[in-house]
């Protein structure tokens, strides 16, 4: 009995609509395998009605954590018991732990893994920087974020639609009152009057995901020192990276922001520092 009660594996499982493209699986039971840690990780499809009861049943049902992805991660927000003060104000939770007296808190790790990866990966300090970014979605709600708390000193936010980008200034601004914020439309004039002040220009949006269109940005105005980062990961090197490189400008491929924010929500859920080299050997194997 003691032998089999040790077994029992502990479940976590990424929930969303689609799924099944998901690395998060490989890469987080590869981290429990080399810890040898008694959970499981495993996808599961939800349609939109079935998340609250989904939500309802997860203690019954023996869950100790989950990963929440598109178009799950703002509603869930209000599904779980608590909330982090990063989650309360990204408004989107991607991350939940459940812990021994089943309480259900929220998480969101995109924009904090995000930060991690750019301190980490290529020792870039956003502190008193001016950061630019492309695109006005989820992923730049959460890495804005997590950049402002580390006190940048002015974000420019160009996006197509103007308006998005200027409703998520006027959000943020109240927010972090020490942050200078702009907002722009994805215009080369416009770009180019701004790219000469940037020390780090982020696409935050999804163009250039599995090669299918692209951005062309005026990278010359950029200066010499700035970096050019992408959150796409598929392809890792996207035509944005492979413009900025033969400019010889510092790249930072999209790879880094998914391998942290699943190395702090493993964190969360064992309390144990996640194995990065272990994690990013398991997405390598699959990203070309
Ligand atoms: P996510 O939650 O992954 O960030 P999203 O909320 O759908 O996704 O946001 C996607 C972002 O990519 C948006 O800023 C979107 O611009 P719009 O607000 O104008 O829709 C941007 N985006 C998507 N396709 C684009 C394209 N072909 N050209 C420019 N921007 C694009």
């Amino acid at each position: 009995m003691k032998n089999k009660i040790s077994t029992i594996k502990k479940k976590i499982a990424i929930i969303g609509n689609p799924v099944s493209h998901s690395l998060s699986p490989r890469m987080q039971n590869a981290a429990f395998k080399a810890l040898k840690l008694p959970y499981r990780y495993s996808k599961i499809e939800l349609s939109e009605n079935e998340l609250v009861f989904f939500f309802k049943l997860l203690k019954k049902n023996n869950f100790a954590g989950l990963n929440i992805t598109i178009p799950f991660k703002e509603k869930s927000l209000h599904l779980v018991d608590q909330l982090s003060d990063e989650a309360k104000l990204i408004g989107a939770i991607n991350t939940v732990t459940i812990d021994k007296n089943g309480i259900v808190k929220g998480f969101n790790t995109d924009g904090e893994g995000y930060f991690q990866s750019l301190i980490q990966e290529i020792k870039f300090n956003p502190k008193n920087k001016n950061i630019v970014f492309i695109g006005a979605g989820g992923a730049a709600r959460a890495i804005l974020v997590s950049l402002c708390r580390k006190r940048i000193k002015k974000l420019t936010i160009f996006n197509r639609t103007k308006n998005k980008a200027k409703q998520l200034c006027q959000e943020f601004e109240k927010k972090f009152p020490k942050v200078k914020f702009a907002y722009e439309s994805l215009e080369d004039k416009r770009l180019a009057a701004t790219f000469p002040t940037t020390d780090l220009l982020i696409n935050t949006s999804s163009v250039g995901l599995k090669g299918k269109d692209s951005l062309n940005l005026p990278l010359t105005f950029l200066p010499k020192k700035a970096i050019v980062s992408d959150i796409v990961y598929r392809p890792r090197k996207t035509d944005l990276l492979k413009s900025a490189e033969k400019l010889k400008l510092k790249t930072h491929e999209g790879l880094g922001m998914l391998l942290h924010q699943g190395a702090l929500a493993f964190q969360l859920w064992t309390q144990k520092a996640p194995p990065l080299s272990i994690m990013k050997k398991a997405l390598l194997k699959v990203l070309p």
